[in-house]
C-alpha cells in the first residue's frame, strides 16, 4: 500500500469521525434548543448508559427524585430525543384525552424474523391494533373471569401444597419470585391452554420450560429486551426476537396438539381460551391473499403475549406484597383475619371470585403493592402527529413519549410517605379507579393493560389461599429493600424477594 493511499485513507476517517461528532452534538442539543429540561447525554448511548447496571424501575425513580419539580423532561434514547411526562395531568393528556396524537406504542419489529413478536396486540399499529384489540377484549369479562378464576384457584391450592411439602417441613427460607413464577406459569397453562402441566409439581413441566427460558434475565436477554423496548430500529435492524425460535416452535406445537386432542375426544372447553382464539382466527379479516399461516401465527401470538404479560407482572406483584406483608405483622394478621372470617361465613375452604372480590383489605394491600412497585415503570407512546404540549413545546411526529409511572406513583403530596408500604392509604381505593391519573399501574386509555383483572384475580386467589394456611415472617439473610433485577426491562426482584412459611 502506498504511503499516499494510507493518508488519504487517515484523511477520509478523521473527516467521518468529525462529522459524526458534529452531528451527535447538533442531535444532543434538541432539547437545550427547545428549552426543556433534561439529562446529560453521553456521547454514543444518549441516556441509555444506565441499561444491564441498573434497573429501568430504579431509573425512572432516579429521573423523578432529580426532577421532582419539572412536569416533563427529555432524555435521549440512543440518539432518539424523547419526552418523559411526570404529572398525572399530562399523563391524561397522553394517555386518554388526546389519544388520536398518541395512538401507538414504541416497539416494532417484522414478520420474517419474529413471526409471533410482531402479530401481538403490543407490537400492532393502528388500526390494525384496534381491531385486534376489540376482537380479544370478550376474552376478559366478567364471566369468563369467573371460569377462569375456577381454575386458577386448582392452581393456588398445589401452590399451597408445594409450600407445605417444600418450606413448611424443611423450615428453609422461599425465593417468592421463583415460586411464584411456577405459579402463574401453571395458571397460563390452564387457562390459556387448557393443559394441566405443573411446575409446582413438576420441574420439568414443558411450559416451565419455555415461560422460564422467556423470562429468564440472562445478560443477553436482557439485553436483548432493552433493545427491543428502547431502540426499536435497532431492534429490527438486528433481527431481534421477542419470542425465540424454540419458544415459538413450542407454543405452536402446544396449542395444536391441546386442539387436535380435543377435535378426537369430540370435546369443547370454555373455561380455558382455546376456543375463543380459535373464534378469533375465523374472525379476523385478512386479505385474501394472506394464507392460512399468518392467521394461525397471528392467534398463536396472542397466546404467546398472554404468556409474557401474566406471567412476569403478577409473580412480581405477588413476591413484593408477601415480602412486605413478612415485614409488617400487624397489617399481616390484619389480612388473614379478613380471609378466614370469609372463609368461615361463606363455609366454604376455597373462595370463589365474588367471594374474593368481597374481600377490600386484599384488594388494598394489593393496590399498595402495585404503587410502590409497579412492574411497569413506564408507558411509552409514539406521536403519531405534530402535538402542541403546551405554548413552549411542539412535540414532533415521530417522538417517543413516555409516562414516568414511578413520578406519579412516588409524588409526596398525592402518597404521602411513599416509600412506605401502607395498605390503608388503599382501603376506599376500587380497582377501576386511577386516582385522577396518579395510580396507573395498568396503564390507562385504549392501550390500558388488557389482562389487569385477569392479573389481579390471579394474585387475589393465590393470596387468599396461601394466607389462609400460613403466615410468613422475614429471612433474617436478607434486607427489607429488595434490589430489583438490573438486567429485566420490568420490576423483578433480584433476590426473589425470601420469606420463611410458617403454619397459621
Ligand atoms: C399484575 C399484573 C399486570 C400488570 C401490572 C400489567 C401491566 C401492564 C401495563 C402497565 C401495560 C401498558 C398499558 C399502557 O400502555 O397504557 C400493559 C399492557 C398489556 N398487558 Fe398487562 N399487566 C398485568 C397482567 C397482564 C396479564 C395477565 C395479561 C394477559 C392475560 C396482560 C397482557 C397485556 C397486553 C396484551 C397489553 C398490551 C395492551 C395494548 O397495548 O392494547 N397483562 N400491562
Amino acid at each position: 500500500m502506498s504511503l499516499n493511499f494510507i493518508q488519504t485513507l487517515l484523511v477520509l476517517i478523521v473527516i467521518g469521525v468529525s462529522l459524526f461528532y458534529l452531528y451527535l452534538r447538533r442531535n444532543y442539543a434538541y432539547w437545550k434548543n427547545r428549552g426543556v429540561p433534561y439529562e446529560e447525554p453521553n456521547i454514543l448511548l444518549g441516556n441509555l448508559s444506565f441499561i444491564m447496571r441498573k434497573s429501568v424501575w430504579e431509573y425512572f425513580l432516579e429521573l423523578r427524585q432529580k426532577y421532582s419539580t419539572k412536569d416533563y423532561i427529555g432524555i435521549f434514547l440512543g440518539w432518539k430525543p424523547t419526552l418523559v411526562v411526570q404529572t398525572p395531568e399530562l399523563a391524561r393528556k397522553i394517555l386518554t384525552k388526546d389519544f388520536d396524537y398518541f395512538q401507538n406504542r414504541l416497539i416494532r419489529s417484522s414478520y420474517s424474523s419474529d413471526p409471533l413478536g410482531s402479530l401481538t396486540l403490543t407490537s400492532f399499529k393502528n388500526p390494525t391494533w384496534s381491531n385486534m384489540r376489540h376482537e380479544l377484549s370478550p376474552m376478559f369479562t366478567s364471566l369468563r373471569l369467573k371460569l377462569v378464576t375456577e381454575l386458577m384457584n386448582g392452581n393456588a391450592t398445589e401452590l399451597v401444597q408445594k409450600i407445605q411439602r417444600d418450606h413448611i417441613d424443611n423450615k428453609e427460607a422461599v425465593n417468592l419470585k421463583e415460586l411464584f413464577s411456577m405459579y402463574t406459569s401453571d395458571t397460563v397453562g390452564s387457562t390459556v391452554f387448557g393443559i394441566k402441566v405443573s411446575a409446582l409439581n413438576d420441574i420439568n413441566s414443558p411450559l416451565w420450560y419455555i415461560t422460564s427460558h422467556m423470562v429468564k434475565w440472562t445478560f443477553w436477554r436482557g439485553l436483548e429486551f432493552s433493545i427491543i423496548f428502547f431502540t426499536p430500529a435497532l431492534a429490527a435492524l438486528l433481527r431481534l426476537k421477542l419470542f425465540s425460535q424454540p419458544a415459538t416452535e413450542y407454543i405452536k406445537k402446544l396449542f395444536w396438539d391441546v386442539v387436535k386432542e380435543r377435535k378426537q375426544a369430540g370435546q369443547t372447553n370454555d373455561k380455558d381460551l382455546v376456543n375463543h382464539l380459535l373464534k378469533l382466527k375465523d374472525n379476523l379479516k385478512l386479505p385474501a391473499d394472506s394464507g392460512t399461516q399468518l392467521a394461525d401465527d397471528l392467534m398463536l401470538a396472542q397466546a404467546a403475549i398472554f404468556i409474557l404479560g401474566s406471567i412476569e407482572t403478577s409473580s412480581t406483584t405477588l413476591s413484593y406484597c408477601m415480602h412486605e406483608l413478612a415485614h409488617h405483622p400487624e397489617l399481616q394478621e390484619k389480612l388473614g383475619e379478613e380471609i378466614s372470617d370469609a372463609i368461615k361465613r361463606k363455609g366454604k375452604e376455597i373462595l370463589e371470585y365474588d367471594d374474593l372480590l368481597e374481600l377490600k383489605y386484599l384488594t388494598a394491600c394489593i393496590l399498595e403493592t402495585l404503587r410502590k412497585y409497579p412492574p411497569v415503570p413506564h408507558l411509552d407512546r409514539e406521536c403519531t402527529a405534530t402535538y402542541r404540549l403546551d405554548e413552549r413545546v411542539t412535540v414532533e411526529k415521530g417522538t417517543p413519549v413516555f409516562v414516568n409511572v414511578m413520578a406519579l406513583h412516588y409524588d409526596p403530596k398525592v402518597f404521602p410517605n411513599p416509600e412506605q408500604w401502607n395498605p390503608d392509604r388503599m382501603s376506599n381505593v376500587a380497582e377501576s379507579d386511577n386516582l385522577q391519573f396518579s395510580f396507573v399501574p395498568f396503564g390507562d386509555g385504549p392501550h390500558f393493560c388488557i389482562g389487569k383483572r385477569y392479573g389481579v384475580i390471579q394474585v387475589r386467589a393465590a393470596l387468599a389461599q396461601m394466607l389462609s394456611k400460613y403466615r410468613v415472617e422475614p429471612d433474617p439473610n436478607e434486607p427489607y429493600l429488595v434490589k430489583p433485577d438490573p438486567y429485566s426491562v420490568m420490576l423483578s426482584p433480584l433476590s426473589g424477594g425470601r420469606v420463611k412459611f410458617v403454619l397459621r
